[in-house]
């Protein structure tokens, strides 16, 4: 039996760790959940699952759910996913919220002794030193979520790290893998949101189609792996399935394939060694492998450039990324903009060597208040 918190439970990968945990009853027990803004979801959950504390979104609705399900301890907000990450009793955290709020309840939770099932690859490359350093000093494992990352860890499995002399993650393309970009200058929200492979978070789609996602992949396997910049590559393989390679120093090279569905990092993360079946018949006949193109995807670019620098600069991109975003879901600017205001905010940034924590939270809000304003329409 092992206890189980999930933050982010209402989103993609919290209702996908959900299932996972429907179908292996009597294997855990899910201590405590944070819930989203959708009240069909949040309340469909609760009832499907008895666990003991919940955090919610915010105030508003605390009196209803306490009313609804008074045998719940529930907590809200920034200060709730502290308070849950902290609770008292031992276990691993599934981290699934999206973006830079991912990072405070990680460094709760390890510091009250839980490993961590991440998905949220925004805590490392905002502070993948200091979290290491953390998981260290507080005797806990973290275990990637992520496909590509996932992927790597199950082929590094009985390997020696030093004979790795290069990694590579794949990347599907994202929605407009098919386009120019003179024809991305009109695309909408709508059609990014329209991934050909996965169906995710509407950030994380975004993030995809801008290539974003695989450059905060890149920092992520950096800091997971230990490896230099000059040993992780990336690669155009528009079928997802093969997540990610492993070129050894004797030529030999391992490659970890599996179907597009998330249960199955998800599954692997909170049960390995054991297995779950999650078989699938894979068509392996007609696999495509392309090099990257840096200037199609100059974001791609950036957070090679930007993770080499370490120091705040991560945290300013992955900032200026999520607020830009956040901007165009609300059509507030376009989709290449998106890309303008990372590259002028990263531009604009002072390095700090060896950022505290405190200093990556407000860089994080400072970056994106000042995003909202200059470029926000509302
Ligand atoms: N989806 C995938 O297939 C996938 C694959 C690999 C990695 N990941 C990573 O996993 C993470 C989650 O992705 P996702 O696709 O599951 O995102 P998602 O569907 O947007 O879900 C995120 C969840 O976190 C909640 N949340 C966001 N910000 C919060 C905050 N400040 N306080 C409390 N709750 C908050 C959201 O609530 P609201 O609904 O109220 O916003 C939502 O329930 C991301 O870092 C992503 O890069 C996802």
């Amino acid at each position: 039996m092992r206890n189980i918190y999930i933050l982010g439970a209402a989103g993609s990968i919290g209702l996908q760790t959900l299932e996972v945990l429907k179908e292996n009853q009597g294997s855990y027990h899910l201590v405590g959940i944070s819930l989203g803004s959708n009240q069909e979801i949040n309340h469909q959950i609760l009832k499907d699952f008895s666990v003991e504390i919940v955090c919610l979104r915010d105030e508003s609705s605390l009196i209803s759910y306490q009313k609804s399900f008074p045998e719940i301890t529930f907590v809200f907000g920034d200060k709730g996913l502290i308070e849950l990450a902290s609770y008292d009793k031992p276990g691993v955290v599934v981290n699934a919220l999206s973006g830079s709020s991912g990072l405070r309840p990680t460094v709760a939770a390890i510091k009250n002794h839980k490993d961590i099932a991440l998905a949220n690859k925004e805590t490392l490359v905002m502070a993948g030193d200091i979290v290491k350093k953390l998981i260290k000093e507080y005797h806990v494992n973290l275990y990637p979520i992520d496909s590509e990352h996932s992927a790597l860890w199950q082929a590094l499995n009985g390997e020696e790290i030093k004979y790795v002399s290069k990694l590579v993650i794949t990347a599907s393309g994202g929605s407009f893998r098919d386009l120019d970009r003179n024809q991305l200058k009109h695309v909408t929200f709508k059609d990014a949101l329209k991934h050909p492979n996965w169906t995710m978070g509407s950030k994380i789609t975004i993030d995809s189609a801008t290539m974003m996602n695989k450059g905060l992949e890149v920092i992520e396997a950096h800091h997971l792996f230990d490896l230099d910049y000059d040993q992780i590559e990336t690669i155009l393989h528009q079928e997802s399935i093969v997540h990610g390679l492993i070129y050894f120093s004797d030529g030999m090279i391992k490659a970890s394939l599996s179907a597009s569905d998330m249960k199955i990092p998800i599954a692997y993360a909170l049960f390995h060694p054991d297995r779950k079946n999650y078989q699938r018949s894979l068509d392996l006949t007609n696999l495509s492998f392309k090099p990257m193109d840096f200037q199609r995807f100059p974001l791609l670019k950036l957070a090679y450039e930007v993770g080499r620098q370490g120091g705040i600069m991560p945290t300013v991109m992955n900032a200026a990324n999520e607020a830009a975003v956040k901007l165009f879901l609300l059509e507030e600017i376009s989709f290449l903009d998106i890309e303008t205001i990372v590259f002028e905010t990263v531009r604009s940034y002072v390095q700090i060597e060896h950022p505290s924590l405190e200093e990556i939270i407000e860089t994080d809000h400072n970056v994106q208040q000042m995003i909202r304003k200059t470029y926000g329409k509302r």
